[in-house]
């Protein structure tokens, strides 16, 4: 190939990519406030991205990749929480956190309130699906993949169980596997452990979960089913 050809391909090359980054870029601008749901930022979300930066919350953490990368994204993570179980980590982050700590910040009630509608909030902004192992996280007509759809399966979500214990694949690892927990417990156990995990077994070290008679009966009956 002669210099005025590879010159010829240098230019045009760049041309092209050139041409393809603004157009992009310029297009997906154009889609911001869609994507985003700008109509839902309401005064507690903005509050609660407030609250996000007050206690410097992305020294550590990402949303939408922006922050640190010493701990999770947490762009979807009201998904993978819920909103108490996102309140339970930040209230007391030795209960949760791995060898990886997370410090106690003295956040105080009502502006966990707004920081999880900021979280709830970014949760939904449109991410072409991207971290793809948080969608199956994600709750509400058909879309919850691995889990289905059933009461049982969005209060196993919201009540943070996901923090300790992994279904199909995915949650923490500091309660057992609860995938085939049918196959070992019948409905009725489930239900003993959840309103008294001590009662069932005086060396538990789960907490005790802030459930309702009906949650109970609801969360019992969905893990009840789960076996392979
Ligand atoms: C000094 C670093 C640091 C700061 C500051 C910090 N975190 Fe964390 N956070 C961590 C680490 C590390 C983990 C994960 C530990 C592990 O599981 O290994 C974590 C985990 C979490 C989780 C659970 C993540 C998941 O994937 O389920 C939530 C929710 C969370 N943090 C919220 C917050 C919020 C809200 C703030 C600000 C108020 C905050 N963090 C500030 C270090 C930090
Ligand atoms: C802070 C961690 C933690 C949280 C949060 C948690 N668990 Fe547990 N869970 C455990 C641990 C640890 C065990 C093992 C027994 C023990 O030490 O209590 C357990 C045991 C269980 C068992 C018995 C499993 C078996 O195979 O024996 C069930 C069922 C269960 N948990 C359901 C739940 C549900 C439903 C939630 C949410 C409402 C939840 N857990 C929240 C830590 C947790």
């Amino acid at each position: 190939m002669s210099d005025k050809t590879a010159r010829w391909i240098f230019y045009v090359g760049t041309l092209v990519s050139l041409v393809l980054f603004v157009g992009l870029t310029v297009d997906t601008h154009r889609q911001v406030a869609t994507l985003t749901h700008a109509d839902r930022l309401d005064e507690q979300v903005v509050a609660g991205k407030r609250v996000w930066h007050r206690y410097n919350c992305n020294d550590c953490h990402t949303i939408l990749g922006f922050g640190s990368y010493y701990a999770p994204d947490l762009t979807h993570v009201h998904w993978r929480r819920g909103g108490d179980g996102i309140k339970a980590v930040v209230r007391t982050p030795e209960k949760y956190t791995t060898w990886r700590h997370m410090p106690h910040l003295a956040v105080s009630e009502q502006e966990l309130d707004d920081l999880v509608a900021f979280l709830a909030w970014t949760a939904e902004i449109d991410t072409n699906q991207w971290p793809p192992q948080d969608e199956k996280f994600r709750s509400g007509a058909g879309r919850a993949v691995s889990l289905g759809v059933s009461a049982g399966a969005n209060l196993f979500r919201e009540k943070g169980c996901f923090a300790c214990h992994t279904l199909e694949g995915t949650g923490g690892s500091a309660g057992p596997d609860l995938t085939d927990v049918g196959s070992r417990l019948n409905e009725e156990t489930i239900r003993s452990i959840l309103a008294d995990p001590q009662a069932v077994d005086p060396e538990a070290t789960m907490p005790r979960p802030p459930l309702t008679e009906r949650e109970r009966d609801e969360l019992a009956s969905f893990l009840a089913t789960r076996s392979s």
